[in-house]
């Protein structure tokens, strides 16, 4: 109805769709996500206090999800395993109940999840329940079958959600989750300088988030470069391996062009056969350990005339590609592991531009669900 159609509108604001609207009020949901939580160099999470002395003793760290919230435990997992020092698997919450893989009462299973009813993560909850784990849940929902199921966890405060493609939610549960680990981490005397570093890293990071929103305009033009693709890979590795996949899932999903996000270190096993001069290629590239490992990919890409978009750290656009070849997307730098918070972003964008330059509709892309009840 019309009267419908004007109450969207209003919740939508100044924004066209609400995908526009969630990837640039991330400034503002990453503060309510910190908000009251980061204090004198501490971190307090009261929805895991009671559990951290459990969880720091236990043999495995397994996050659990499914799309989005998957990607964004693999963004997690390099921070908490070097903040805790425990092993962290990641389970793609259907294929762990297809395997009936093991789950063990001294593993934590960490379960993801925007909206807290997907039913592929509850199954595999009830699974890991019966099998005694301690269950840790992150999810956007109050009150959600996932928060009142697991034993303890962190809500993510993003605020609502509407989009069907999850954008503020994947940055908020990484910054959840990097809380999370310096919480499990905070009797470590060792890492004590990194934890400091990477709590004033979260604290700047949504002015970090407002710098690279405005990047907007400039992916609205790669955009248009791209709307006539076939393909588009995204490679990534270490940090970044995640932003290659979500990246990717995001133009599949609502662009709906076929994207891949690879992880940089397998490219000569394989998808260096699809190099040509026509197909796409974003390489992340940005400054961490990684970074002359990246210098090393583009090369190999280079010398098989592989079209190029690379995204780098700001000012590094000649460092990575001086022959002049290479489009770039030059992002600020952050702390190394939050790096992936904002080198999502500008692919956010570029997905949401493409769709709409695509003519698709971008909150309810063909054929899928926000929430997804059914296995
Ligand atoms: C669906 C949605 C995705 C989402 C996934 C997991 O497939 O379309 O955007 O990432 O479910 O949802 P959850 O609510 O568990 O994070």
């Amino acid at each position: 109805s019309v009267l419908e159609m004007e109450v969207e509108q209003i919740k939508k604001g100044n924004y066209d769709h609400f995908m526009q609207k969630e990837i640039h009020e991330q400034p503002h949901s990453l503060t309510t996500t910190m908000r009251g939580r980061l204090k004198d160099g501490e971190v307090l999470l009261g929805g895991l206090k009671e559990h951290l002395k459990t969880i720091r003793r236990c043999r495995r760290v397994v996050f659990i999800g499914c799309g989005t919230s998957y990607n964004a435990a693999l963004a997690a997992r390099p921070f908490v395993e070097e903040l805790t020092g425990i092993p962290v698997t990641m389970e793609v919450a259907s294929d762990l109940l297809d395997r009936q893989g093991p789950i063990y009462r001294e593993d934590t299973a960490v379960f993801v999840s925007q909206s807290g009813e997907t039913a592929d993560t509850l199954l595999a909850l009830d699974y890991a329940l019966e099998n005694g784990a301690l269950c840790v849940g992150i999810t956007n929902t109050v009150g959600s079958t996932l928060s009142r199921k697991t034993h303890c966890g962190v809500h993510i405060n993003a605020g609502c959600e509407i989009g069907v493609a999850s954008t503020k939610a994947y940055t908020s549960q990484i910054v959840a989750m990097a809380m999370m680990a310096l919480a499990i981490g905070s009797d470590q005397i060792s890492t004590h300088a990194r934890r400091n570093a990477i709590i004033s890293g979260l604290t700047s990071l949504p002015s970090f988030v407002s710098e690279v929103l405005k990047l907007d305009a400039e992916m609205k033009e790669l955009a248009s470069s791209l709307i006539d693709s076939e393909s588009l890979l995204v490679f990534g590795r270490g940090y970044n391996y995640a932003t290659a996949l979500e990246g990717a899932l995001k133009v599949k999903e609502v662009a709906l062009m076929h994207s891949e996000g690879m992880l940089a270190g397998e490219m000569k096993h394989g998808p260096l056969a699809l190099v040509d001069e026509n197909l796409p290629i974003i390489v992340i590239a940005t400054r961490d350990a990684c970074f002359s490992k990246q210098q090393s990919v583009i090369q190999q890409l280079l010398s098989r005339r592989g079209r190029l978009i690379v995204m780098c750290s700001k000012g590094d656009a000649s460092a990575v590609c001086s022959n002049g070849s290479c489009r770039f997307i030059e992002v600020p730098g952050v702390a190394d592991c939050l790096q992936p918070v904002i080198n999502i972003i500008p692919l956010q964008l570029l997905a949401y531009h493409l769709t709409v330059l695509r003519g698709f509709d971008v909150d309810q892309p063909r054929n899928l669900a926000k929430s997804v009840t059914t296995q």
